[in-house]
């Protein structure tokens, strides 16, 4: 049934830009994340700043923002900023600080209002007092709600994460209230950022990169991987619609033989 339904979905993978927000067709991810990338070129190209780039890229974000919850998508990760992204010059660093705060700021009261739950990974120690601040703000006063739940990845890196977990975990079985032999795949899951969220099932990645970037290697142990030739700015509708029919078109096997005919017979 459902690779019936994939295979509606694959006759028209740029259905419009009324299509993201059907209910698809197709197998529907439940949780999409999402590498927002390519606001510099973006900028470049049109020979301005980047943090044009970057202030497009937070338009693009409120379209993607949108178009999930239009499209019963359950969780939307963006990777808003890298704990790599400390390598950039100071300017852009306070740029993009500046933009994540004018963005719940501005924001946070219409995501509430749109029942909008916002979820923050990444390491909250070496951000400014200010910047935590909103990101608590931001996580306790949607805390009730039970809508699209928004996962911003801030001075976010998976390695970085694994190894917190693995401290945390580290320090439970030292004092006592863990055994050694009791820690599992569960148990260090939980032990994530991510503890609750169920892993992603596709990641997009715009511009063009083929790359992954230290962005949730963990959790996207099985996720299918569209990349986009667009880049971040431009994102909209018609371009979430590829990348989930896209999806739907892709056969998930998680090491089994699948749907397909060679699959569906006996063991
Ligand atoms: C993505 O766009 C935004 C962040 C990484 C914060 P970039 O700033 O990486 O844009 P390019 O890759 O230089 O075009
Ligand atoms: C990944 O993009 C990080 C974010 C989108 C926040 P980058 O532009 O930083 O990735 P690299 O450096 O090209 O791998
Ligand atoms: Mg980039």
């Amino acid at each position: 049934m459902a690779a019936e339904l994939g295979a509606t979905a694959a006759l028209t993978p740029h259905s419009g830009r009324g299509a993201a927000s059907q209910p698809h067709q197709g197998r529907l991810p439940r949780h999409v994340a999402v590498i927002m990338d390519g606001n510099g070129r973006w900028a470049a190209r049109r020979g301005l700043p980047r943090v044009e780039g970057h202030r497009r890229g937070v338009e693009a974000l409120r379209r993607a923002v949108r178009i999930a919850g239009e499209a019963g998508i359950s969780y939307l990760t963006i990777y808003a900023f890298s704990a790599e992204n400390w390598s950039r010059p100071q300017g852009e660093i306070a740029d993009l600080m500046g933009l994540l705060k004018r963005f719940i700021r501005k924001d946070l009261a219409e995501l509430a209002k749109n029942n909008v739950r916002v979820r923050v990974i990444g390491d909250r120690a070496g951000l400014s007092p200010d910047i935590v601040g909103l990101l608590d703000e931001a996580e306790t006063s949607t805390a009730g709600n039970d809508g699209l739940v928004l996962v911003v990845a801030f001075n976010y890196g998976g390695r970085q994460e694994i190894v917190r977990a693995a401290r945390a975990l580290a320090e439970r079985v030292a004092r006592g209230e863990l055994a050694a032999e009791a820690i599992d795949e569960a148990t260090f899951a939980g032990a994530l950022d991510t503890r609750g969220i169920p892993d992603p099932d596709l990641v997009i990645r715009t511009s063009g990169e083929v790359r992954v970037s230290n962005f949730l290697p963990w959790q996207c142990a099985y996720a299918e991987y569209v990349f986009l030739q667009e880049l971040w700015p431009d994102f909209d509708a018609e371009i979430f619609a590829a990348a989930l029919a896209e999806y739907a078109r892709r056969e998930r096997r998680f090491g089994g033989l699948g749907e397909g005919p060679s699959g569906s017979g006996a063991p």
